[in-house]
């Protein structure tokens, strides 16, 4: 029998190309070769579209684009929902599957997943509309505050009122320092800072109206940052055994997350049996009410007093060896090889949305 062709999809213009070519790399190393036929497809950070037929190392050390004999352009084709390749001759490929393993803007945000939809190709992960809702942080707030979930106290900002600036500081302060102001639609990070002080304020609104027109202004929270890695397998939502992560400095930063050494993964999360109910609990609710697919990973902040609040969805997690997500299931009793494989069999096999949705 022919083997299904996987297309992973890998790199694209954002900021989080290089975290997209690590999790490419891990995924491609570990998919099981002798069931699946890959086919490896990478963005430029320019969003030039390339098949790359060269070894997975140059995806991980970004030199794949400079492999001339290695990469042949391709362009999407919605209209006859194929790949055309634009080699010697101009020919179509259909995969069977797409597994987009990019990260924030065009690869995570909904963009690439409804271009994926126009040209009717199955592929993992969320949907357009819950990779766009899952992306903005304010947009997903909403939702989870709808469904009894509780978040931080935020308040939202848009750039325009950098115009009225008093009227904004008021807003902020009514909060009260510390806050975080973070761009409504980044990722890792990136964008971030923690203010102590209303002499930071405009330093970091600047920062973060950088990467996105609404920001988000949330009172900082301390305590364990606990994420749960969450996937619909057979028609079922599971949730994993729940990480803690541990690391020093002010908070969980771009160079922290992907740099800092001294991080450290602990798993099972040390919390109280209740705190785990409620984050299992909210999982299921929020993978639901938001129309999650596939797999994401939610976090959530517990506090010192036993309090719950939902952070955020990463609608497609870091995916590298060392990344929550895979080990949480992994801790499970996934190997790295037979995650990959549920989460493509759940695909086409049309099982990987909840069959009965939660009620409350
Ligand atoms: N309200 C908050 N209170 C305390 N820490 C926060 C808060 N919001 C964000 N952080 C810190 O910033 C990090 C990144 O914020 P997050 O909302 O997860 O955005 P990203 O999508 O970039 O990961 C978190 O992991 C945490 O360390
Ligand atoms: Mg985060």
């Amino acid at each position: 029998m022919k083997k299904p062709t996987v297309c992973l999809i890998f790199g694209g213009k954002s900021s989080e190309y290089e975290v997209s070519l690590h999790s490419a790399f891990a995924v491609a190393s570990h998919i099981d070769k002798g069931k699946y036929e890959v086919l490896k497809l990478g963005i430029t950070k320019d969003g030039e579209w390339y098949i790359f037929d060269g070894e997975e190392r140059d995806i991980f050390n970004d030199t794949w684009w400079q492999k001339s004999e290695y990469i042949t352009p391709v362009t999407l084709d919605f209209s006859i929902g194929c790949i055309t390749v634009f080699d010697k001759t101009v020919y179509s490929l259909k995969p069977d599957i797409v597994f987009p393993v990019m990260h924030g803007a065009f690869g995570e945000d909904g963009r690439i997943q409804g271009a994926l939809e126009m040209s009717g190709m199955k592929f993992v992960g969320c949907g357009s509309l819950s990779s766009a809702v899952c992306m903005d942080k304010y947009l997903t707030k909403l939702v989870a505050e709808s469904i009894g979930v509780p978040c931080a106290r935020s308040a939202v900002a848009y750039k325009g009122e950098l115009a009225s600036r008093e009227a904004l500081r008021e807003k902020i302060s009514k909060i009260g320092y510390p806050v975080f102001i973070k761009p409504c639609r980044s990722g890792s990070s990136v964008g971030i800072s923690k203010v102590n002080y209303a002499s930071e304020l405009d330093t970091a609104l600047e920062k973060a109206f950088y990467c996105s027109d609404r920001v988000i202004v949330e009172e900082a929270i301390d305590g364990k940052e606990v994420e749960a890695a969450v996937m619909c397998d057979g028609g079922r939502i599971k949730v994993s055994t729940l990480g803690e992560i541990g690391y020093f400095g002010e908070f969980y930063d771009y160079d922290t997350k992907y740099k800092d050494k001294t991080v450290s993964y602990i798993i099972p999360a040390k919390i109280e049996k209740q705190c785990e109910r409620a984050i299992r609990s909210y999982c299921r609710k929020l993978f639901s009410s938001l129309e999650c697919k596939g797999f994401c990973r939610m976090d959530f902040f517990v506090k010192k007093d036993g309090g719950v609040l939902f952070n955020e969805v990463n609608s497609i997690p870091g995916f590298t060896d060392i990344s929550m997500f895979p080990k949480l299931f992994i801790n499970d009793g996934y190997s790295f090889s037979s995650l990959i494989d549920t989460l493509i069999t759940n695909e086409i096999n049309g099982t990987s949305k909840p069959y009965i949705m939660m009620m409350w």
